[in-house]
């Protein structure tokens, strides 16, 4: 029998759990050529923010022990651009498409979402099926990893995003604070469908012969292999202090790395700096999933999490 691959996410069916994370994938049609989009079960694009932003200085990128860190800065087009350029694309798309948003202010948030909820429109093509609200991006000076620790601002804007869409909304966290489920608890509260987590850890790579970091902003947020123990731990203790699903992302560069995340507690994944070495990476994610459940006699994805023997 075929295992049924469906997830529901505040009311949205995703045709499977396997996702393409945010910053990894732009705004899906980057990959065409080379991976099936529409196979998979959602796209996050690339944050938007309500102007253009080129992102940090050079270098921003720089690869470490079974990962990488990177200090993009959220460099994307804004949101005009994303409407006007991007999001036509992203209506003739048959998987889910969550867009991910960041601001520096709350109104920075509340703006961005406004405008594309005004753009989009309602109906099956509107281009955008729900958003990723990102609360966690360590690069920026003001709004993600600042606004992504304090749990009464992350109730708040999710509260203030709630109240501005009926599209399912999914609150991205970072693992860089001291009890992640009391951080969920709070995008919970504020009215999110879900969570994603985790965003990168905050880290640095100094190169001794210069004696200076190597990445132009001196610090950057690691992704990858290493973080996924982090990472799988996180969506343990999230999805035992939360009812809303948990999406479990970190280090995913295999079917059994995203069985580690499913078993800990998450109803869906996303493939993030896979893709970069792999950019059909989700895709073999995906197959080895179904075929874990078939060979384990497992009906249903949500019934993965329940197999954990502690
Ligand atoms: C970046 O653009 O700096 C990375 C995005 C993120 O970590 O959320």
């Amino acid at each position: 029998m075929k295992p049924d691959l469906r997830v529901s996410i505040g009311g949205l069916e995703l045709a499977n759990p396997v996702g393409l994370a945010s910053g990894t994938f732009g705004y899906g049609s980057e990959y065409e050529e080379l991976v099936d989009v529409d196979a998979l079960g959602a796209l996050y694009t690339k944050a938007v923010t309500l102007a253009p932003r080129t992102g940090n200085p050079v270098p921003r990128i720089v690869e470490t022990p079974s990962g990488m860190l990177n200090s993009i800065g959220l460099a994307n087009p804004g949101v005009e651009a994303f409407i006007a350029g991007k999001l036509p694309g992203l209506r003739g798309r048959r998987c889910a498409v969550f867009v991910n948003v960041a601001g520096a202010t709350e109104e920075e948030y509340l703006e961005v979402l406004e405008r594309i909820e005004a753009a989009a429109g309602t109906g099956p093509r509107a281009g955008v099926d729900g958003y990723e609200i990102n609360l966690s991006c360590p690069n920026v000076k003001h709004g993600g990893l600042a606004f992504g620790t304090d749990a009464a601002q992350i109730e708040r804007l999710t509260r203030a995003l709630r109240d501005r869409t009926r599209r399912p909304i999914v609150v991205k966290l970072t693992p860089n604070v001291t009890d992640i489920a009391g951080i969920a608890k709070a995008a919970e509260a504020g009215g999110a469908d879900a969570i994603s987590c985790i965003n990168t850890l905050v880290g640095m790579v100094i190169d001794v012969g210069k004696r200076r970091p190597v990445l132009a902003m001196g610090s950057g947020g690691l992704s990858g292999p290493a973080i996924r123990p982090v990472g799988v731990a996180c969506c343990y203790r999230a999805s035992r202090a939360v009812g809303i699903p948990v999406i479990g992302l970190g280090g995913i560069m295999s079917s059994g790395d995203a069985l580690q995340y499913l078993l800990a507690g998450a109803r869906a994944v996303q493939v993030g700096t896979g893709t970069f070495v792999d950019p059909r990476c989700a895709m073999g994610v995906l197959g080895g999933i179904e075929e874990w459940m078939r060979a384990q006699g497992v009906e249903r994805i949500q019934d993965i999490p329940a197999l954990l023997e502690v």
